[in-house]
């Protein structure tokens, strides 16, 4: 039998109106929830991704700045345009697009970002706070994941979650945000030897490698909930997944799409995330006298 689709595109549909509400609530008070945007260079994706960004928060009422910066910024004027961001009361949420140029230490800027203004959870507290289990920002894709299997119904709690990917933005947040939710995690990389016998315990598999048919059909638990977050073109320049999901569908339980799956519901938690930014500023400014 084929695997059951979770449908990203609907569940980010779904979460947005619940955004557009909350944001309509927030304006009536006075607050306009805005996410600066950041786009240092040309890089083509890049610029797709930005686009997108801002058109999401049109999308739910929310106000967006976007500063396309030359290839040639110094770090110095980079970082200066985020501490003006970070002291903005009416910017809310500050996104760093990545990858940036490389005479620029994008440790560095991550750093000087406000973790309060940190919508991406990249910035080291955000990611401290998730590891001990505080409240932060949570990266927004594992936070999507997470997401797409509440809405089918999935609880990690006491199964076994493989994630194939080890990177800061999302293989690490994924298995802690999978911890947390009492699954028992183990994580894979590229030395990894013989990825196919973790792989194949897997109640919850994620893949996060960033390489086409990385997860095959005979790499899959009958039955196990697979969530694709790779994004890569095959050779007709079809955007596809790291998995083989043609194959995989029929072992799988529950099959992400690319397009369609993890794609839309980053961008979705990222509103979510903006929108919290802004509520807490609000809830704040509340607790303050005078
Ligand atoms: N580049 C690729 N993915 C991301 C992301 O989630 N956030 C940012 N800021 N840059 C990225």
């Amino acid at each position: 039998m084929a695997a059951r689709l979770i449908d990203g595109n609907a569940l980010a549909q779904q979460i947005r109106s619940e955004v557009a509400a909350r944001v309509s609530a927030l304006r009536a008070r006075g607050v306009h929830p805005a996410l600066a945007v950041l786009l240092v260079g040309e890089n083509p994706a890049s610029q797709v991704y930005v686009r997108h960004k801002v058109a999401d928060c049109e999308g739910v009422g929310m106000r967006s700045i976007l500063d396309r910066l030359p290839e040639t910024l110094d770090e110095a004027a980079l970082l200066a345009r985020i501490a003006e961001l970070n002291a903005d009361p009416l910017v809310h949420g500050i996104l760093v697009q990545l990858p940036l140029p490389a005479h620029i230490d994008t440790d560095k800027v991550i750093a000087a970002l406000s973790p309060a203004k940190d919508v991406d959870g990249f910035h080291v507290q955000n990611a401290g706070a998730l590891m001990v289990g505080q409240r932060g920002f949570r990266p927004c894709t594992p936070y999507g994941c997470m997401r797409m299997l509440q809405s089918a119904g999935i609880d990690p709690r006491g199964r076994h979650a493989v994630v194939v990917g080890r990177s800061n933005i999302v293989g690490k947040p994924m298995a802690m945000m999978l911890l947390q939710a009492h699954a028992t995690v183990t994580i894979c990389h590229s030395a990894t030897p013989d990825l196919a016998a973790f792989t194949r315990q897997a109640d919850i598999l994620v893949a996060a490698v960033g390489r086409r048919n990385t997860i095959t059909a005979e790499m899959v638990k009958p039955g196990a909930a697979v969530i694709d977050v790779g994004m890569n073109r095959n050779e007709a320049g079809k955007l596809c997944g790291d998995v083989d999901f043609e194959r995989v569908r029929d072992v799988a339980g529950w099959i992400t799409p690319v397009p369609g799956g993890v794609g839309p519901m980053t961008r979705a938690m990222l509103l979510v995330n903006t929108l919290e930014a802004a509520e807490s500023g609000l809830a704040k400014a509340e607790a303050t006298p005078g």
